[in-house]
C-alpha cells in the first residue's frame, strides 16, 4: 500500500519564541482544538521561571517535563499534526536548535509589547539558514503594545523576514475590537476569555461598507481602513510558493490566552504548511514517499534516574514506513537493530507504536547506541546533512577532581557530549580539555550529572574566550600554517575537526584577516 496518503496527512512543526511570549499557551490552545487535551492547564510550561534562573535543579526538573512535551501530536480536520517542543530558555538553546532540524515549518510567536527579543532572533536565524517556512503570530493583543507597522518593520529588520499580514488588528489593549482576516475577508470580533465557538465572525468583503462602522464604531473603522490601505500598498500579496521557500512569512495577530485568532492561525496553517519534505543526505536526496525506511536522531534525552543509564533517542522519520520489531541498519555502527517498544507521543501521553510515517517522531529506548545525527535505514548507507553543532559562547577548562574516577569522567563526558549538552575541545598545545556551551547554567548541570549519573567529579577553571569556530581550508598548507603558528589558539572537537579559539571579537577578526585562505565556520554544518 502506498504511504502517500499518510504523508499528505502530516504537518510537523515547531513553535519558536522568547520565553514568556506565549508559546505554552498557544500550544495548549492548539491541542484543545485537536481534542488532544480536554482542559486548559494540561500542558506544563517548559520555561524556567524568572526567580529560578540560577537554580540548576530547576533545569533538571524541566528536563523531566521536556521529555513529556518533546513532541505533542494531535489530529485536526483529518490531519496529523506533530508539534515539536523547542525550549525557549537560552540554556537549552543547543537542544532547541537541533530540534529545528527535524521540523518542516515553524510558527514564530512574538509578544506585541516586547517585540522581537534575543532568543527569537537566534532561533529564527536557524530557521532562515535552513529556509524553513515560518508563520508569525503576534500575541497578547489584549494588552497595549507596539504599533502594528512598527512591529512589522522590527520583524523585517531584526529577523530578516519578508512579511505579509494575513490579518490586521482593530485597536489593541483596552480598545482591542478584534482582527480583520484579509485572507478570508472576515471580521473576527474580540470577546475577552471567549471560547472560539462563540466568537462573532462577520463576513465583510468590502471594508468601505458601513457595516464595519456598526460593528467596531466609527473611529476604529476609519483607523482600520487607513491601515489596510497602507497594508495593501506596502506588503506583498501572499504567495504560497514564496512561503514554502522560506522567502515570505504570513503574519497573524491574536491573543492566545483568550483563544482569539488561534483558530484562524491553525486553519491557515493546515492549508499552507508543507507536508514532510525531502531531506538531503551526503549520498543523495531522500524523498518521503520512497518505499525504503530512513530517519535520523535529532535529540537524545537522558533518563533522570541515575540507576537507569538508558536514554530516549528521538528519531525523525524521513522516508518509508517505520515498523516495530523490524531490523534496521544503524549506519554509523554498521549494525542491525530492532526496537520492541518505540514510543509515540500524543499530547502528554506516551504509547507504543506499531508503525510510523515520514514527519512522525518516535522515541527509541537507547542503552547508549545513538549520537545526534545518527541515521537508521532499511539497509542503505545514508548520512543526513544539516544537523549542526553551534559554536559555543561560554567556556571553561574542565579538570578531573578525582583521579580514581578518570574512566567514569571520560565516559560521562563523552555521553553528555553525544547528547549535545555541551561540546568538548582538546587544546592542540597542551592537551587540556575545554567545555563549551551555549548557556552558562549548563556547566552546573554537567557537574551535577557527572556526579549523580556517572560517579565522577570535575572542577572548572575560568577561561576567557569569545567564540570557538571551526576552521577549514582547501589549501592544506594554509591549514598547517595556522595550526603551527597559532597552536595556543587551536583545539580539536570530538570528531577531530580543528577549531579556532578566539579571545575576543577583535582577535577573531584579526585571524580572519591574517589567514585569508582559512574559512571560519560558526556552525558545524560545513562538515
Ligand atoms: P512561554 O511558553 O512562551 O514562556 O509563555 P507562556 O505561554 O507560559 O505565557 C507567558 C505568560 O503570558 C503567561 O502569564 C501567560 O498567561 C501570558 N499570556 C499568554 N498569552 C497571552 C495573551 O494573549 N494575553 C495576555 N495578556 N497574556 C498572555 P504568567 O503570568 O507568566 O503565567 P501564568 O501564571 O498565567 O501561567
Amino acid at each position: 500500500m502506498s504511504i502517500k496518503p499518510e504523508i499528505a496527512k502530516r504537518r510537523t512543526f515547531g513553535i519558536v519564541s522568547h520565553p514568556d511570549a506565549g508559546k505554552t499557551t498557544l500550544t495548549e490552545k492548539l491541542l484543545l482544538f485537536g481534542g488532544a487535551i480536554q482542559e486548559a492547564g494540561a500542558v506544563k510550561s517548559n520555561k524556567i521561571k524568572r526567580h529560578a534562573t540560577s537554580d540548576f535543579m530547576e533545569i533538571e526538573r524541566q528536563r523531566g517535563i521536556s521529555v513529556a512535551t518533546s513532541v505533542m501530536a494531535f489530529e485536526y480536520r483529518g490531519l496529523k499534526i506533530n508539534i515539536l517542543d523547542t525550549p525557549g530558555h537560552q540554556d537549552f538553546a543547543e537542544d532547541t536548535y537541533r530540534t529545528l532540524t527535524a521540523v518542516d515549518s515553524a510558527i514564530v510567536v512574538i509578544d506585541v509589547a516586547k517585540g522581537v527579543e534575543t532568543q527569537t532572533e537566534k532561533l529564527v536565524e536557524v530557521c532562515r539558514m535552513r529556509k524553513t517556512p515560518m508563520i508569525v503570530f503576534v500575541n497578547k493583543l489584549d494588552r497595549e503594545g507596539k504599533d502594528g507597522f512598527d512591529l512589522l518593520d522590527e520583524i523585517e529588520e531584526k529577523l530578516g523576514l519578508t512579511v505579509c499580514p494575513l490579518s490586521w488588528p482593530v485597536g489593541m489593549g483596552q480598545r482591542f475590537k478584534g482582527v480583520y482576516n484579509l485572507y478570508e475577508k472576515k471580521l473576527n470580533l474580540f470577546q475577552p476569555h471567549g471560547k472560539q465557538e462563540s466568537d462573532e465572525i462577520v463576513q465583510i468583503d468590502d471594508t468601505n461598507a458601513e457595516i464595519l462602522d456598526q460593528y467596531v464604531g466609527d473611529a476604529a473603522a476609519k483607523e482600520l481602513r487607513d491601515d489596510l490601505e497602507i497594508v495593501q500598498t506596502v506588503y506583498p500579496d501572499f504567495d504560497r510558493e514564496a512561503y514554502l521557500k522560506g522567502a515570505l512569512s504570513p503574519v497573524f495577530f491574536g491573543s492566545a490566552i483568550n483563544n482569539f485568532g488561534v483558530k484562524e492561525l491553525l486553519d491557515c496553517f493546515i492549508e499552507i504548511a508543507p507536508t514532510p519534505k525531502a531531506r538531503e543526505t551526503e549520498e543523495r536526496i531522500v524523498n518521503p514517499d520512497e518505499d525504503m525506511f530512513s530517519g535520523f536522531v535529532f535529540k537524545i534525552h537522558a533518563n533522570m534516574d541515575p540507576r537507569h543509564r538508558d536514554r530516549i533517542a528521538f528519531l525523525r522519520i524521513c522516508s518509508g514506513k517505520f515498523k516495530r520489531n523490524t531490523n534496521y541498519l544503524h549506519v554509523r555502527k554498521g549494525k542491525s537493530m530492532k526496537f520492541s517498544n518505540p514510543t509515540a507521543f500524543m499530547a502528554a501521553k506516551k504509547s507504543i507504536v506499531e508503525e510510523a510515517f515520514p514527519g512522525d517522531i518516535v522515541g527509541l529506548y537507547d542503552p547508549g547506541n545513538f549520537k545526534i545525527g545518527d541515521a537508521l535505514t532499511d539497509g542503505e548507507s545514508l548520512h543526513f546533512k544539516g544537523i549542526p553543532s553551534f559554536s559555543p559562547e561560554q567556556f571553561r577548562y574542565i579538570n578531573n577532581a578525582n583521579p580514581l574516577k578518570s574512566k567514569q569522567l571520560d565516559k560521562g563526558l563523552s555521553q553528555l557530549v553525544e547528547e549535545g549538552v555541551a561540546q568538548l575541545f582538546t587544546k592542540e598545545d597542551n592537551g587540556r580539555k575545554i567545555l563549551g556551551t551555549v548557556g552558562a547554567l549548563q556547566f552546573e548541570v554537567i557537574q551535577y550529572r557527572l556526579e549523580h549519573e556517572y560517579g565522577a567529579s570535575c572542577a572548572y577553571e575560568g577561561l576567557n574566550l569569545h567564540k570557538a569556530c571551526w576552521i577549514t581550508s582547501e589549501d592544506p598548507e594554509a591549514m598547517a600554517k595556522i595550526i603551527s603558528e597559532r597552536k595556543r589558539d587551536i583545539a580539536t572537537d570530538k570528531d577531530g575537526h580543528y577549531v579556532f579559539l578566539a579571545e575576543s571579537a577583535w582577535a577573531l577578526k584579526m585571524a580572519q584577516d591574517n589567514y585569508p585562505d582559512i574559512e571560519f565556520h560558526f556552525t558545524s554544518e560545513f562538515q
